[in-house]
């Protein structure tokens, strides 16, 4: 009947609605933020793996990238990795809410206070990448920006 071919039609919309989110989360890189809780703010600096911020080799072509957002600067402001290496981008705030997104790419974080961002990306083409912090952030948020070398 027609009811029952407009119920499966629904159910097929549905299924692809779910099927484009994970999509759209996996592939695009649109980040869902951490667990609230997983990391205290004010210590960041002295809770690993943020007590060591910058690039840290996990594998053959394989790199840890740590990164704090404080305002108005990421510690570290400029980073070195290999050309098509596996990164993964393990960030925090100190302080506010910052973002940190990779000009050019579908790197882009938000960086929330208690939570560790996380991310993976493999730069295709080398070059000097700039890395900004999308998320208004206060007084100097304009000034917030880093620079990510890929060779
Ligand atoms: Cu940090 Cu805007």
């Amino acid at each position: 009947t027609y009811e029952r071919a407009f119920m499966a039609l629904g159910g097929v919309l549905l299924v692809l609605c779910m099927a484009a989110l994970v999509y759209a989360t996996v592939a695009m890189g649109i980040h869902l933020p951490g667990r609230a809780g997983e990391i205290e703010p004010g210590k960041v600096f002295t809770t690993p793996p943020f007590d060591n911020p910058g690039v840290h080799q996990t594998g053959p072509n394989q790199y840890d990238v740590v990164i704090i957002g404080q305002a108005w600067r990421f510690h570290p402001t400029e980073i070195r990795v290999p050309v098509g290496a596996e990164l993964n981008f393990i960030a925090t705030t100190f302080d506010v809410i910052h973002g940190f997104h990779i000009e050019g790419t579908r790197v882009n974080m938000m960086l929330i206070p208690g939570q560790i961002s996380r991310l993976t990306y493999r730069f295709r083409k080398p070059g000097e990448y700039l890395i900004i912090c999308h998320e208004y952030c206060g007084a100097g948020h304009h000034n917030m920006y880093g620079k990510i070398i890929v060779e």
